[in-house]
């Protein structure tokens, strides 16, 4: 259970003397589970890193371990050694983990796995995996991302074509195995781990009112065909510019299904304009700082008690971040600086929370 002890606001700031402020932790200043995305290369070879994942977070979620690329690099075979290291981290020192993610048509999917054109093929070979990982995993994850961006950004439909934001072809899902896949990548992940909570993982539902009722939409269906679905993952990558309207609303929205609600990848990006190089003004610290804040808030008000499953930003420190090789750009959208030590982001943050 969650610290009982719940500071909020500028009271979370414990005076030591005149001139120190000591930070408090996250997952002590927080009433849901707080977590972030970790891989465990880090966790093993920088002390910093892993102090801070054992002084702040509840939870992890694996940013790259335990995605099918890593996996299953090539047919056939299992690898686990990486994920399996960060469970038995995990395990030693009590930190919840959210499993990410059994299917997902981008860069996760192993080359060999993108080859498969045959629908009988491709609808065994993921039903095979979900099964293999599923079990091998069972007991030792809270949670999984089931299907991680299934729905088109234009038309709000299940995606049937292959190029994602990579701009690269990937795995046609959509297309292969018709538009009803995602409801069967469900029923599989049950079956593997009937004790396991199942996410859906999207983004831009803060952004995107098509989208955003896309998903809803879906899980209405899923209640009605009695499809297991335990939650809503809304990834939030946003910026400082993201209007706060859009947040609450998609977080509203999410709440009303009943599910869990996972804010599942949090970050806020400062350089809109995507610069390189780029030097954040005070201004664009002291969004961040707001936009957190309010993020932390908006959870807590706009998300019932018994759904909050909690939040995870996609990293700890602006170091390790993935945001500057996905926009080419320079940016700092995380809660501790390169040095990981915190910014004002994390105060926002912790104010909010
Ligand atoms: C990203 C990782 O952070 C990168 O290291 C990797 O190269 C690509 O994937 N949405 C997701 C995450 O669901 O899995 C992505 O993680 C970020 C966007």
């Amino acid at each position: 259970m969650k610290n009982t002890i719940i500071l909020s606001g500028l009271a979370a700031f414990i005076q030591v003397n005149a001139q120190q402020t000591v930070m408090p932790k996250l997952k002590d200043a927080a009433a849901f589970p707080v977590a972030f995305a970790i891989d465990p290369v880090r966790v093993r070879t920088n002390d910093l890193f892993r102090r801070t994942v054992l002084e702040h977070a509840d939870g992890i979620t694996a940013t790259n371990c335990m995605k099918p690329s890593r996996i299953s690099r090539q047919k056939g075979t299992f690898d686990f050694a990486e994920a399996d290291e960060l469970i038995a981290f995990a395990q030693a020192n009590g930190k919840r983990v959210h499993g990410h993610t059994l299917v997902w048509y981008i860069d996760t999917a192993p080359a060999w796995m993108k080859q498969i054109r045959d629908s009988t093929q491709l609808e065994n070979v993921l039903n095979g995996y979900i099964r293999t990982v599923g079990s091998h995993f069972k007991g030792k994850v809270a949670s999984w991302d089931v299907v991680n961006e299934a729905f088109d950004n234009k038309t709000g439909a299940i995606r049937t074509d292959s190029i994602g934001h990579n701009g690269k072809t990937n795995l046609n899902l959509g297309r292969i195995l018709g538009k009803d896949y995602v409801a069967r990548m469900f029923q599989y992940a049950h079956q593997a781990d009937p004790g396991a909570l199942l996410f859906y993982n999207e983004y831009g539902q803060e952004t995107n009112p098509a989208k955003l009722d896309a998903v809803i939409g879906m899980v209405a269906d899923f209640k009605k065909r009695g499809i297991p679905i335990h939650g809503l993952g809304l990834q939030m990558h946003i910026n400082i510019d993201t209007p706060d309207a859009g947040i609450e609303h998609a977080l509203r929205k999410s709440s009303e299904t009943g599910l869990m609600v996972h804010i599942s990848e949090l970050d806020i990006s400062m350089n809109t304009a995507k610069t390189k190089p780029f030097k954040p003004t005070a201004e664009q610290l002291e969004a961040q700082y707001r936009k957190y804040r309010f993020v932390a808030d908006a959870y807590k008000r706009l998300v019932p008690k018994a759904q909050q499953f909690g939040i995870t930003t996609w990293g700890i420190a602006d170091a390790d971040s993935w945001i500057p090789g996905f926009c080419s750009c320079e940016d700092y959208p995380l809660l501790f600086d390169q040095g990981y030590q915190p910014k004002k982001a994390l105060t926002g943050f912790v104010e909010g929370l």
